[in-house]
Parts: structure tokens; C-alpha cells; sequence
């Protein structure tokens, strides 16, 4: 099926040879390499967030206009609370400014934010801009932006399974699909495509239970300098992948 294109990216994209019916429903990434990308400027790391946050607006409204429904991104993990405490603090404020000053351009063009993480644990100016953010955007209907926050693959299934606990499962109850809709964001289908930028070959924990079959894309680039052509590449690799879920045969 050959879609027409409805606006200059979807445009280009067709020029770049997508096929824009098949685009990954949903697309995770992995914003990796903020920190060499400052040092290699001989810049503080922290402006490297900075120019992190600046490409995570740009590839939003991209993958937005592209036709991507969900887009996750590990903003913070579990374990990025292991680094200096004024890195910590510099994200902290980076983020809770982020979400305040993007509130209005996120309303108008459509988009739906929803935070995935322990929320309770991340200190209060971040968390309160952070869930302002969610609670405002909850009735749009546009591409839905899942931030991850203090977000751990493990400690999501260990949340899950308290939650099963807690609601009084039993060994009998507990199944993949019931342990799929205890997950931070249950309505969200599985990403289809994980992107990882600055070229580690891991997962660092992120969306462990979900990414099970995602297919992988992972570039040399550094957030910073991820762009259109960048995003085109994964999608591209992504639509040229069979994908088989264990069978023989494209599922
Ligand atoms: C990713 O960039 C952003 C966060 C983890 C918050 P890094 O800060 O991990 O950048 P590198 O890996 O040190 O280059
Ligand atoms: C993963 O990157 C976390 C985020 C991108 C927020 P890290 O830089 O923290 O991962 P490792 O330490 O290289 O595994
Ligand atoms: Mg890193």
C-alpha cells in the first residue's frame, strides 16, 4: 500500500524510501551520550543535557509528523542516581525546567505526556512539573510521549508483582497478560524499535519486560547530533527486518 505524504518530513521520508504503512507504532530510545558529547566540546557535561533536551524536542514533533503513535524515552534511569550529585541535581532542574517551559507547545500540538518510573521517589519541584505535565496533557489524542524518570526495567516487574500481591492474585492468576496490564503504562503496545544513540550494544535496564521482541537500532551518533537522518536510518533498517516472533516466517 503507497500512502501520500501529509507534510514535508513524511515527504522526504517517502524520498528517503519508507513506507509510511509500516511505520514502527512504537518507537523507544535509548538518548544515550549526552556527557561525550560535551566533553569532546570541551563543555561541562550538564550542557550536554541541555543540547540533549534541545534534540528530544526536534525528534518529538519529527516523530510526530512521521506518523509514530508512541514514542518512550529514558530520560533519567534508576541508576543515573549513582552520579555526581551535582550532575544529579543539574538533571533534576534541567528536567522540572524542561517540562514547565514545554507545557504550552506540547498542549498545541496534540501531544499526550505520561511519566514512567517510580515517580514517588523523584524530589518534589521535578516530580510536581513532571506530573502537572501528565495531568494536563491526559485528554490530547495526538502522538503519546512517555518520559521515563527514574525509571529501572527490574524495578518495574518487582512493582508489578507487588501490585499483583497487593490486588490478591494467585499463582494461577499470574500470567504474561496479567502481569503485562501491572506495567507502568499497560495501554502502551510493546515498542517496535528501540533506538540507542552513541553506540553501546546494551540495555541498560530500560523497558526490559517490553522490548522483548522490539527490534534494535543502535548509531555511533551522540543524542546531541541525532537528527531527521538519523531517525530515517532506524526506520529504514527497521522496515528492511523480519520480524518473526519465534516462528519461521515474517509474523
Ligand atoms: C545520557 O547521556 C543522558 C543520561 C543518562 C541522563 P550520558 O550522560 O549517559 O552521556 P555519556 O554516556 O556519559 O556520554
Ligand atoms: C541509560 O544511559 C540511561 C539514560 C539514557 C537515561 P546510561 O549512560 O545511564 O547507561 P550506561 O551507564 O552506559 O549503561
Ligand atoms: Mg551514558
Amino acid at each position: 500500500m503507497s500512502m501520500v505524504a501529509a507534510n514535508p518530513i513524511q515527504e522526504r521520508a517517502l524520498s528517503a524510501g519508507i513506507d509510511l504503512s509500516r511505520l514502527p507504532v512504537h518507537v523507544a530510545v535509548i538518548m544515550d551520550g549526552n556527557g561525550r558529547w560535551a566533553e569532546s566540546q570541551g563543555l561541562n557535561r550538564l550542557v550536554g543535557h541541555t543540547e540533549g533536551y534541545r534534540t528530544l524536542s526536534k525528534v518529538l514533533a519529527m516523530s510526530a509528523d512521521l506518523g509514530v503513535k508512541h514514542l518512550t524515552v529514558y530520560g533519567f534511569s534508576a541508576e543515573n542516581w549513582r552520579r555526581p550529585g551535582d550532575e544529579v541535581s543539574g538533571l533534576m532542574t534541567l528536567i522540572a525546567d524542561a517540562a514547565m517551559a514545554e507545557l504550552q507547545a506540547l498542549q498545541e500540538s496534540n501531544v499526550r505526556v505520561r511519566i514512567s518510573g517510580r515517580v514517588e521517589e523523584i524530589p518534589s519541584p521535578t516530580r510536581e512539573a513532571l506530573t502537572a505535565l501528565e495531568t494536563e496533557t491526559a485528554s490530547n489524542t495526538g502522538i503519546e510521549f512517555i518520559l521515563a524518570i527514574n525509571y529501572g526495567g527490574r524495578a518495574e516487574i518487582v512493582d508489578a508483582c507487588r501490585a499483583a500481591i497487593a490486588h490478591g492474585l494467585t499463582p494461577d492468576d499470574i500470567s504474561e497478560e496479567s502481569l503485562s496490564t501491572l506495567m507502568y503504562c499497560p495501554a502502551v503496545p510493546d515498542p517496535d524499535l528501540m533506538i540507542r544513540t552513541a553506540g553501546e550494544m546494551r540495555w541498560s535496564n530500560f523497558l526490559i519486560w517490553e522490548a522483548a521482541y522490539a527490534e534494535l537500532f543502535v548509531t555511533q551518533t551522540n543524542w546531541p547530533e541525532f537528527g531527521e537522518s538519523d531517525l530515517f536510518e532506524a526506520v529504514l533498517q527497521f522496515q528492511n527486518r523480519t520480524r518473526k516472533f519465534g516462528g519461521l516466517t515474517e509474523a
